[in-house]
């Protein structure tokens, strides 16, 4: 299968390419601007060679350049399978700080893909979305609640579920839109994540900051079991222009992630850090979790590992990667 990956430089990307290289048959193209993902994190997973178009006699192709770039886009399309689209501004801070720029890229930049995706003849588009589209109801979070996306980061999100919808019914283009929980793991040091954060404060003994009470719920995802999900997207027969909901259906607060790291912490010889208490933050929702019945039923996907577990194996990755 040829894959073309946007974004593929970044934490779910360079993952996601781990994964796919074990399989013979595949062959990647990554279309990345380098405004976060670095060519080292794409080395440290894979041989690649540079070029436009995916080249025949590489198993990935790094192209430099931005989904915002419509000809570039029509052109790196064209050798592809399956696009899975993960590049975009990932926060909802950023988003707060310049919603603008957060709907160019996460909403014409998705547009452009789908549109170059449609005219190659794609047979699949995997499209990275969120929990942050349905943003404050009382979760759990569901594929059938209408959505109220507290920030611009969750409306952009939105934007493109709703492009990947139009595409399919259209157009005929495949989509599968994941909405993923809050990814942890293993190469995601440059994340600001919360899981990311409290390791890295932690192995450089700083101070944990929690913002608000800490009593703000999340569904954690292990790296692992998402890039499984991403793969069934994009395989599964009969499920184009579906949404699915990943994440672990889990709801942990952020005092319980912040007790389980430092037991993993003491564990691994790392002294615990005091925490303190901020403001809470523009456009973060107070609860969220995911109810993933329909991944299960519908692409034969489900979580089964425990978050203490992940937590432990991502700790260590850090410990051992420390200048990542
Ligand atoms: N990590 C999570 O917890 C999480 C949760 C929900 C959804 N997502 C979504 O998953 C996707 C991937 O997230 P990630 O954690 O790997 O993020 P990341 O920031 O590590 O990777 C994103 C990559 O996209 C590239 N990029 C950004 N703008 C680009 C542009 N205009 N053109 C080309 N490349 C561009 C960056 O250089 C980076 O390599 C994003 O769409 C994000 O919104 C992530």
């Amino acid at each position: 299968m040829r894959w073309l990956i946007t974004g593929g430089c970044g934490f779910i990307g360079i993952n996601l390419i781990h994964r796919l290289l074990e399989h013979p048959a595949s062959q990647i193209q990554v279309l990345d601007n380098l405004s976060v993902g670095t060519t080292e994190a794409l080395a440290s997973v894979a041989e690649y060679v540079e070029g436009e178009t995916m080249q025949a006699d590489a198993r990935v192709t790094l192209t430099q350049g931005d989904i915002l770039d419509v000809e570039l886009v029509n052109k790196v399309c064209g050798s592809a399978d399956v696009v899975v689209h993960l590049a975009a501004n990932t926060g909802v801070h950023q988003s707060v700080m310049n919603p603008g720029l957060d709907c160019d890229i996460n909403v014409v930049g998705t547009q452009n893909m789908l549109s170059a995706a449609h005219k190659a003849g794609c047979s699949r588009f995997v499209f990275a979305s969120s929990g942050a589209p349905v943003g404050e109801v009382e979760p759990p979070i569901h594929e059938e609640l209408a959505p109220h996306p507290v920030s611009p980061y969750g409306a952009s999100k939105l934007a493109g579920e709703g492009y990947c919808s139009a595409y399919f019914r259209t157009y005929g283009l495949e989509t599968v839109a994941l909405r993923f929980g809050n990814i942890y793991g293993p190469r995601s040091a440059h994340k600001s994540s919360v899981v990311a954060k409290f390791i890295t404060q932690m192995i450089n003994g700083e101070l944990l900051e929690v913002y608000g009470s800490g009593n703000q719920t999340r569904d954690f995802i292990y790296i692992e079991e998402l890039v499984r999900a991403v793969e069934q997207a994009a395989s599964v027969p009969g499920i184009g222009g579906e949404i699915f909901q990943i994440a672990s259906n889990r709801e942990t607060t952020v005092n319980e992630l912040v007790d389980l790291l430092q037991e993993v912490a003491v564990g691994l010889g790392v002294a615990v850090p005091e925490v303190f208490y901020s403001d809470p933050r523009l456009g973060d929702v107070m609860r969220n979790y995911s109810d993933t019945s329909k991944a299960r039923s519908r692409l034969g996907w489900s979580s089964s590992i425990d978050l203490r577990q992940g937590l432990q194996s991502t700790f260590e990755w850090f410990l051992q990667n420390r200048s990542q």
